[in-house]
């Protein structure tokens, strides 16, 4: 199992059309898990090859919520290492950092007087975040959507394109506001900005916790058995999956009512390349032990050329800086258009 196999799963997008855009990014907060992968990063490193692309690393996010300085400038680092260990390769997508290329603040200032506060107040993202803390939270946590929808319609062309966003099932309702905001501009300002699509996978949208299956995978979770994540060791990755919760039940069977077992199958699905009846029937007559063993062996093999890219890149003098410099100045030239058209249809360029 190599991640070319991860690689030859068909991708699940509707007809690209002509000169079609793609954006998306992570935020640089905590270390990158397989959610992150399965959900998001693996279908960017096939839709690269159909659609001009575009992949941030998106620190003013980041900084919604405090961050130490040092830990922030290395974390946004290793995810555009991780990207390009993926298999997201730079001289086919412009990989940069969102505060390299100033248009996505101002975009997101002009959009912040566009939306109307109703809009934002019902993002589950953000009561998830301010965790009840409402007045401490930061405005920049609440306005995040439209930070978002900056990043996205920056890359809509001009004229308009489609335009495709490949995420999580987590940011399906950020990407809907997005195409809400984009819908309500050109309405008062004219045919501007592109309405994009969000593109979520049949498949691994929504990878759970191994210690807690009933909720998704994430960075800020601090629980050490809680994901997987793609810089972990093998030994690491096996006591994880060894203490992952099951459930009660011995047949090895995707089965919904059984969500620890079906996660786990889900990851090795994706993992393994072999659909759902492959699986059970590889299953049969063996229990947890079993899948866990092997479970673990697909994951280890899975990640291991990406480690030891990552590994290669981060090692290569001035490699890193030459690519997020190039990628900025490209992404810099591209949202300077659609911003400029911004503005001269509001009446401010
Ligand atoms: P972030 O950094 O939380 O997550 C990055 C991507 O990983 C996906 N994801 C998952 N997929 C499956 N299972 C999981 N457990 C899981 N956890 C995370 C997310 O859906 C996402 O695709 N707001 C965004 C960052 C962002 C962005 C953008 C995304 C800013 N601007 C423009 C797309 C386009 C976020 O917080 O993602």
């Amino acid at each position: 199992m190599t991640n070319t196999a991860l690689q030859e799963r068909p991708v699940q997008i509707g007809d690209p059309g002509v000169g079609s855009r793609v954006l998306s990014g992570i935020m640089p907060t905590g270390d990158l898990h397989i959610g992150n992968y399965l959900g998001a990063i693996l279908n960017w490193t096939r839709m690269q090859h159909e659609h001009e692309s575009y992949f941030c690393i998106v620190n003013l996010h980041a900084i919604t919520t405090p961050q130490d300085p040092a830990e922030l400038r290395e974390k946004t680092r290793e995810v555009a290492a991780l990207y390009i260990a993926a298999g997201i390769d730079p001289k086919v997508s412009r990989i940069f950092v969102q505060s390299h290329v100033h248009n996505h603040a101002e975009l997101a200032w002009i959009l912040n007087c566009l939306t109307p506060l109703g809009w934002l107040e019902r993002m589950t993202q953000f009561k998830e975040k301010a965790r009840g803390e409402r007045e401490r939270a930061s405005a920049g946590l609440f306005t995040y959507p439209v930070l978002q929808a900056s990043d996205i319609l920056l890359y809509g062309g001009t004229p308009p394109r489609p335009l495709y966003v490949p995420v999580g099932d987590d940011q399906k309702q950020h990407v809907e506001l997005t195409r809400d905001a984009a819908e309500r501009f050109n309405r008062l300002y004219g045919e501007v900005l592109s309405p994009p699509e969000p593109l979520i996978p049949k498949r691994g949208a929504r990878i759970m916790g191994l210690d807690a299956p009933d909720r998704k995978m994430s960075k800020s979770e601090k629980g050490q058995y809680h994901g997987i994540r793609l810089l972990d060791t093998p030994e690491v990755i096996r006591k994880k999956i060894s203490r992952a919760v099951t459930d009660p039940g011995q047949e090895i069977r995707f089965d919904l009512a059984r969500p620890g077992l079906y996660n786990l199958l889900t990851i090795y699905e994706l993992f393994s390349g072999q659909d759902h009846e492959q699986i059970e029937r590889n299953f049969t007559g063996q229990g947890y032990a079993a899948l866990k063993k092997e479970l673990t062996e697909v994951v280890s093999e899975g990640l291991r050329p990406l480690q030891e890219r990552y590994k290669a890149v981060r090692d290569e003098p001035g490699y890193l800086e030459s690519v997020l410099a190039e990628g900025a100045e490209r992404a810099h030239e591209e949202s300077a258009r659609v911003l400029g058209e911004v503005k001269r249809a509001m009446g401010l360029g």
